[in-house]
């Protein structure tokens, strides 16, 4: 079998369109979307994720302010930004880009961004949200993941997906949205004894472990819709996933590229996720 290929930057494109029109509506109404973006120091990949994410909130018109501080910027100085920000009637959605350096505590930081704001949907409230299946943000990546599947015409009820991560970011989302759509849900880590054995249960596999390749051809079930959240660099400084995209495609029945497949969808739910506050802030 050959695996159909999830065009994630076409699906990105149809996505994105659909919520131009909803920002559209609004700044027909005198409300212009606005999304800050928070970056401490230098990293150089989360500069490039920043970049990309203020590049689209542009190419749909939305108001975009990126906010970038130094490595040693003190905590107490990113919590009066984030106050500032909560209190900025322009701005509807906050993001701090993580990781964040080591001397401010990521927790006290997610949990200062306003709920309302709070466009990842990292913050303690509206993570218990999504737990009791009532999410108002749901975090972008899972989101575009989800995303790809409802557009790639993947059935999820009933089915078993297994996830391979459990960060806060991606694995423990996704394996929650995917059981709010019914699926029967296992969650591994990198860790788990004998991953194949789950893998190889999957009706849908995501993975997102940050392993380079770790899943190959032979821990997939034929037929399986296959997700690679994974973007590593190779000692060539080519990109790769977690996922061995040439032996996963001959066995699996979906599969998603990276490049291509769940990174631009990250960012146009980021986008989705501001104009909803934005619309639900203009009621
Ligand atoms: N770092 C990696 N992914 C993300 C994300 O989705 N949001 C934020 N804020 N930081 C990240």
């Amino acid at each position: 079998m050959t695996a159909k290929i999830i065009d994630g930057k076409a699906i990105a494109q149809e996505v994105r369109a659909e919520w131009k029109v909803r920002a559209d509506a609004l700044k027909a109404r005198g409300i212009t979307p606005g999304l800050a973006v928070i970056i401490v120091g230098e990293d150089p990949a989360s500069k490039v994720y920043v970049g990309n994410k203020v590049k689209a909130c542009a190419e749909l018109g939305l108001h975009s302010e990126h906010i970038a501080l130094p490595a040693d910027t003190p905590e107490a100085v990113l919590l009066a930004q984030i106050a500032a920000l909560n209190a900025n009637p322009a701005i509807h959605g906050i993001l701090v880009q993580l990781p964040v350096p080591k001397h401010i505590d990521s927790a006290k930081v997610l949990e200062a961004i306003a709920p309302n704001k709070d466009v990842d949907g990292f913050h303690p409230m509206n993570v218990g949200a999504l737990v009791t299946g009532n999410t108002r943000f749901p975090p972008c990546t899972p989101y575009g993941a989800m995303k790809l599947l409802e557009k790639s015409g993947v059935t999820i009820e009933g089915k078993h997906a297994v996830v391979v991560g459990r960060s806060n970011i991606v694995g423990k989302p996704m394996a929650l949205m995917l059981l709010q759509q019914n699926a029967t849900v296992t969650i591994c880590t990198s860790r788990t004894v004998d991953l194949a054995r789950h893998t190889r249960d999957a009706d849908i596999l995501v993975v997102a472990t940050g392993k380079a390749r770790m899943i190959t051809g032979d821990m997939i079930k034929p037929g399986a819709a296959v997700i690679d959240v994974g973007i590593n660099r190779l000692p060539d400084g080519k990109l790769c996933g977690d996922v061995d995209f040439d032996s996963a495609k001959e066995v699996a029945g979906w599969i998603t590229p990276v490049p291509g497949g769940v990174g631009p969808m990250t960012i146009t739910m980021l986008v989705a996720n501001t104009v909803q506050a934005a619309e639900r802030a203009g009621k």
